[in-house]
């Protein structure tokens, strides 16, 4: 296993540039998740690591091996770069059993029947298909067909693993349980991964590091505490988190964030810098309490969410619309008072112009 390398990567289709000038360093064994909105080039940038689609620029490295290299003329084909892949649709060969399915790479490899026969047991006790090896893909559902992908590439054991959503056809329950087996995959082969997905949980759940990528750039490059706590610009920090963070625009005005309804407290350094910005906090971090106190903001409750363990609120100071998050199974009246404080140390700021956070800055 080694590490994965871009440099200076551009791809367009046509006029449209859909990856610009990327840099991406994957260390050896890192489980890397590229997240990002719809159409932001993570297919792109995984097919142009697997060998499927070629760089207009730049340079991509497998360990020590220049798998792609532009200026140097170096362009290996798919099969020669030893990755382990797998793809949104699983790609089982419907005529195979899933046992043939599994092995089919290990003969290319030429490896003795027993190791092959041994490989195949293994993999699929792991993906707890045990049984299963003489059914054909139409045979099973959808969830035994992607822990069949799984069990390949389990069998396979390859250095480099790319995976591109994987989960997204299954049902929230078996996406739970495959995760926990795509995290253990990953343990075992201590492959070098990179994930691609637009699921933020996914994201969170998996990785070692995420980068998040909007239209061809990245936006954000960080542990899963960091992109969610200390979100780069406006953008990570409402593409992050479920419900969504809540923002409020204001100026600074005596030594706090004026925004109207509700008034925002600031520290020295930013209320010293004056201007137009946005503050931002997460709905489980604003303080909620069923009693008036000293300094607290009333606001009316409007809609309640109970997902189980937790209540969404959506509430509102005055006209101002704010969401909260409160554990346990909530039933309040609907128009009933709460009252609602900041803590100074849960907020974030961006700037106004440049969405930039400004205590990263500061
Ligand atoms: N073969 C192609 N020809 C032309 N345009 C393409 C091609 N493949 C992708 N694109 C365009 O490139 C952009 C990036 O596509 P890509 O598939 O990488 O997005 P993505 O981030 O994987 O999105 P999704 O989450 O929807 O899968 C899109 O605007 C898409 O329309
Ligand atoms: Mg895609």
């Amino acid at each position: 296993m080694g590490q994965i390398r871009l440099s200076g990567i551009v791809k367009s289709y046509g006029k449209e540039v859909v990856v610009k000038n990327l840099d991406l360093a994957v260390r050896p064994g890192e489980f890397l998740t590229i997240l990002g909105p719809s159409g932001c080039g993570k297919t792109t940038t995984l097919r142009m690591i697997a060998g499927l689609e070629e760089p207009d620029e730049g340079d991509i490295m497998l360990g020590e091996r220049t798998v792609f290299s532009r200026s140097k003329g170096v362009v290996l084909p798919p099969e020669v770069r030893g990755l382990g892949l797998i793809f949104q649709s699983y790609a089982l060969w419907p005529h195979m059993t899933v046992a043939k399915n599994i092995t089919l790479a290990l003969k290319e490899q030429r490896l003795s029947k027993v190791e092959i026969a041994e490989r195949l047991e293994i993999a699929l006790k792991q993906v707890q298909l045990t049984g299963y090896a003489e059914r054909y893909p139409s045979e099973l559902s959808g969830g035994q067909q992607q822990r069949v992908a799984v069990a390949r590439l389990i069998a396979l054991r390859p250095s480099y693993l790319l995976m591109d959503e994987p989960l997204s056809n299954l049902d929230a329950k078996l996406r739970t349980e495959m995760r926990a087996s795509l995290k253990r995959l990953h343990r075992d082969l201590k492959a070098t991964t990179v994930y691609v997905t637009h699921d933020q949980i996914e994201a969170l759940t998996l990785s070692d590091r995420v980068i998040i990528m909007n239209k061809g750039r990245i936006m954000q490059e960080g542990t899963p505490y960091d992109i969610y706590h200390h979100p780069a610009n406006l953008f990570v920090a409402e593409f992050i988190g479920d419900p969504g963070i809540n923002l409020f625009s204001g100026t600074v005005a005596n030594g706090a964030l004026d925004c109207g309804d509700v008034t925002i407290p600031l520290p020295e350094a930013l209320a010293a810098r004056g201007g137009e910005m946005v503050a931002a906090i997460r709905p489980e971090k604003i303080l909620v309490s069923d009693q008036p106190k000293d300094g607290w903001q009333e606001v009316k409750t409007e809609i309640l969410q109970p997902t189980g363990a937790d209540t969404i609120l959506q509430v509102r100071a005055g006209e101002t619309p704010i969401t909260l998050l409160q554990p346990g199974f909530l039933t309040l009246d609907e128009g009933s008072s709460r009252w609602i404080s900041f803590a100074p140390e849960a907020l974030s700021f961006f700037d106004k112009k440049s969405q930039d956070n400004l205590r990263e800055i500061a």
